[in-house]
């Protein structure tokens, strides 16, 4: 397994501006064969689906093979892939739904830990129904999401768990899957925003217990659009809002109003660009894409673990600098304040360097707000993805050594 980290910065157009993008957990670049897959769908004429006439043919069989791509790229069935603007609609779209059947005495656990686009959602459709919230609590000395604490939390009347697969501030990737277990032995369902989780380790739904995963491609390379992937039996079961003309089955009807076609070509086209990320040898053409996919991010992990490994121990040796989140497995997000600059100050004198990170709570708003950062502007957010290499680390440290 190869990971050249020349030939991947070279796919991406935008990373020629000489900038350090440390900013992907808000967004990532986008490489040139997906702009490209983007374009060409305009290019030879799409229409909308289900006409008679082979432009609309050529958008149904975008929205396919999206599917399959997002099926590849998280093991979960084509037919329960539902397709989205982005990952907070959808999850606004999904408590609506699933707390239908919600009344006085049943609960929701949520984290402490989650993006609030996973709190909010939940928290909000509970007291519409009267049910209760249950919070699972992030240990602020090391930012874990302790599994153990579910087994106080869940009873009988639990309906549904959510629970993110990474944390987007300090990276912290719970036991999914010890949690999913315990939420199912009760009877709960498992909502798992894996936005933050998917650009960075292998994804397989079946392995984490996820009943619902909630993944951004923009967050891996694609375009700005977002899917929840689900059993196709269970999503069966549900009923969302819908005009009375679209379509009955599912997925389609958890889909609203006519998609962003030329962007899901763009998506399928980001899905193989993971998959080609770390060819072995001589399977570059061949090989199912699932297997691919697997493969390639297991490099990316290797990759992005070394590189950030170097990123936290520049930070951590920094006396002026105070390091959030120390997990023991994590995604390649640092977390961090520096003494006597506020995170803004602190991101615009990196912007002057040439390193966009990000600052604020990064939605992580319950877990800012624990951790005492909501109410003096957050902390700043640097995050590594698959393009990012030495020089932009060694720029970041630079940059922040010039802050003591
Ligand atoms: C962990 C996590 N969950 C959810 C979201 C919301 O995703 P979207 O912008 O697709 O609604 C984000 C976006 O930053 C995120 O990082």
């Amino acid at each position: 397994m190869t990971f050249d980290i020349g030939r991947v910065r070279a796919a991406y157009p935008a990373l020629s501006d000489g900038y350090a993008y440390l900013d992907g957990a808000a967004g990532t670049q986008v490489p040139a064969a997906v702009i490209e897959a983007i374009a060409e769908a305009y290019r030879s004429g799409i229409g909308n689906v289900g006409g008679a006439f082979p432009a609309s043919a050529r958008s149904g069989a975008i929205v396919a093979e999206c599917r399959q791509a997002l099926a590849d790229l998280t093991g979960a069935h084509p037919d329960g892939v539902i397709l989205g603007p982005n990952m907070t609609t959808l999850t606004y779209r999904l408590a609506d739904t699933l707390s239908r059947g919600w009344g006085p005495g049943d609960e929701v656990v949520v984290s402490r830990l989650d993006h609030d686009a996973n709190i909010r959602p939940w928290v909000q459709a509970a007291g519409r129904r009267g049910a209760t919230v249950r919070w699972a609590e992030a240990d602020l000395a090391t930012t874990e999401l302790p599994a153990a604490q579910y087994g106080e939390l869940l009873s009988e009347r639990t309906r549904l768990v959510a629970v993110t697969a990474a944390s987007n501030v300090v990276g912290t990737r719970p036991d999914v899957a010890a949690i999913a277990a315990a939420a199912h032995a009760v009877g709960a369902l498992v909502y798992v925003d894996g936005v933050h989780a998917t650009p960075h380790v292998p994804v397989d739904v079946g392995a984490l217990g996820a009943d619902f995963y909630a993944t951004s491609a923009y967050k891996w390379s694609g375009p700005h659009i977002g899917t929840v992937v689900a059993e196709p039996a269970l999503l069966e079961t549900l009923h969302p809002d819908k005009l009375a003309p679209a379509p009955e089955g599912v997925p389609g009807r958890f889909e609203r109003g006519t998609a962003a076609f030329a962007d899901l070509a763009g998506v399928a086209a980001a899905v193989e660009h993971l998959a080609s990320l770390a060819p072995s040898a001589g399977d570059a053409t061949a090989g199912r894409r699932r297997q691919r996919v697997l493969a390639s991010m297991a490099a990316v992990e290797e990759y992005e673990t070394r590189l950030f490994a170097g990123l936290l121990d520049g930070l951590a040796a920094m006396e002026h600098v105070t390091l959030y989140g120390k997990a023991a497995r994590r995604a390649p997000t640092a977390f961090f304040t520096v003494a006597g600059h506020s995170p803004r100050q602190v991101a615009a004198h990196l912007a002057d360097r040439q390193v966009n990170v990000w600052h604020g709570d990064n939605y992580a708003w319950e877990l800012a707000g624990v951790l005492g950062l909501r109410d003096s502007g957050g902390a700043v957010r640097a995050g590594l993805v698959h393009y990012n290499h030495q020089a932009d680390v060694d720029r970041l440290l630079a940059a922040v050594g010039e802050l003591a």
